[in-house]
């Protein structure tokens, strides 16, 4: 049987892509394979949210390019730079068969039966078994910063029918998952014939034999109280909101065109802790947009401060081409943006610590994910919001919700015990 092997970079929505190529080449009959040098078809799920992941993505391309054996293994480079650079990706790196950009995705198993190098169908099972998964609930992204290349490789906004969605939820629980993350660049502005995301997060919640119901982007602009009260109702959504501030100036975040003030930030962080108190927020930051000024940075860092996110995702201002922000001139040097990024990662590491240290003492529920490959084997997972677990006992099984009791906490992880 022909097999295949991933390399996927970037977000959650590159994994969601990479998975559902997958299970149209395991209908054709292709198994995974456990090492990029086994495997037939090679595929490079390819991110071009900054220079460096598309760097990053190149020297893999190149690596296998290299590497492959001459017996007609193939390579495949898909997903965000693969739309950005399009056929120009096969000149600068030589030895890629084909390229698939990320907007392609909606006509993917066409694109596949075009090009599928081996055989025809075959009804061979797919051997992958994980308790948790992504649906994308939309494609694209309307917002336009002026920072982000996204709205031009994925294209503009474009919802799912609740019913497909559904049925990919199904779907998924029928093959094993028990847990479910809903995808969109910012779910928040999903509409679907009148079903707004709240509409959507409670049908989906409904479905039989869904222990847990995620979901990520919430832009903080659309963030309604709609969507805050209907995660507080639902006792399957997980306690979690993914609120991207990016920056703490107003003048910045204006830049930015992000559509909200810091201010208007905060009172969106105070709603969620009204209804649901214990929530975990978690965000991403951006610094050194060009002309943030050093007392601009200290915003971000008041804001940081004050809202005390779980855990943070930080980088460092990348000029994407064909941005509005990349025209604009007033670039801070690689020094300085580096400086303020270890200054704001050294500040949200100590506030991440403590959220997990005030967590030692207290009954969590724990949707056990796996078992840790390392000797110890511990089991893996996830309380009710985005902390990650680990748990040493005997009784654990991949997919089940255990109460357990945090005994001790190692900075970014709790450790647990069951009662
Ligand atoms: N440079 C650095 N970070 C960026 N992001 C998006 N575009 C850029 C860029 N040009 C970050 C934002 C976004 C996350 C997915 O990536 O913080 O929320
Ligand atoms: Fe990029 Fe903004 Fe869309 Fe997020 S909301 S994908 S940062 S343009």
């Amino acid at each position: 049987m022909p097999s295949v092997f991933f390399q996927t970079f970037g977000c959650q929505m590159n994994v969601a892509d990479s998975s559902r190529i997958f299970d149209i080449l395991a209908e054709k009959g292709f198994v995974s394979a456990e090492t990029a040098a086994q495997a037939d078809l090679l595929i490079v799920n390819t991110c071009s949210v900054r220079e460096h992941a598309e760097q990053r993505a190149k020297t893999r391309i190149s690596q296998f390019a290299r590497e492959r054996r001459n017996s007609g293994q193939k390579l495949w480079v898909i997903g965000c730079m693969a739309q950005r650079l399009g056929e120009r990706l096969r000149d600068e790196v030589p030895g890629i068969d084909l390229v698939i950009g990320a907007k392609e995705m909606e006509d993917i198993r066409q694109r596949i039966e075009e090009h599928l190098p081996y055989g025809s169908e075959c009804t061979a099972a797919a051997e992958k078994s994980s308790v948790t998964d992504f649906v994308p609930v939309m494609r694209g992204c309307d917002n336009y910063c002026s920072y982000c290349i996204v709205p031009y490789v994925r294209g503009s906004e474009m919802s799912i029918a609740p019913e497909k969605v559904e049925e990919q939820i199904e779907q998924k629980i029928a093959g094993g998952v028990k847990e479910i993350t809903l995808l969109g660049q910012n779910v928040n502005s999903y509409s679907y014939e009148g079903c707004d995301f709240s509409d959507l997060l409670s049908r989906a919640a409904s479905i039989d034999g869904l222990k847990r119901l995620r979901f990520t982007t919430s832009h903080p602009r659309d963030c309604s109280e709609k969507l805050v009260r209907t995660v507080a109702s639902l006792p399957n959504v997980c306690n979690h909101f993914h609120l991207p501030v990016q920056a703490g100036s107003d003048r910045v975040l204006s830049l930015m065109n992000r559509g909200y003030s810091s201010g208007d930030y905060r009172s969106k962080v105070e709603m969620i802790r009204t209804y649901i108190p214990d929530a975990d927020i978690t965000s991403d930051i951006l610094v050194g947009f060009p002309s943030e000024t050093e007392e601009e940075f200290r915003q971000t860092l008041s804001l940081v401060s004050d809202v005390g996110f779980t855990t943070a995702f930080m980088f460092a201002y990348s000029p994407r081409e064909g941005t509005a922000a990349a025209s604009m001139k007033e670039y801070l040097s690689d020094k300085q943006k580096k400086q303020r990024l270890t200054e704001l990662v050294n500040i949200q590491t100590e506030i991440t610590r403590e959220k997990y240290g005030q967590m030692i003492g207290k009954q969590v529920d724990v949707f056990v994910t796996g078992r840790q490959d390392r000797h110890d084997k511990m089991w893996m997972g996830q309380d009710n919001g985005c902390k990650r677990v680990l748990l040493g006992c005997n009784g654990a099984e991949a997919g089940l919700i255990l109460k357990t009791r945090v005994i001790k906490s190692s900075g970014m992880t709790l450790i647990v015990e069951r009662v």
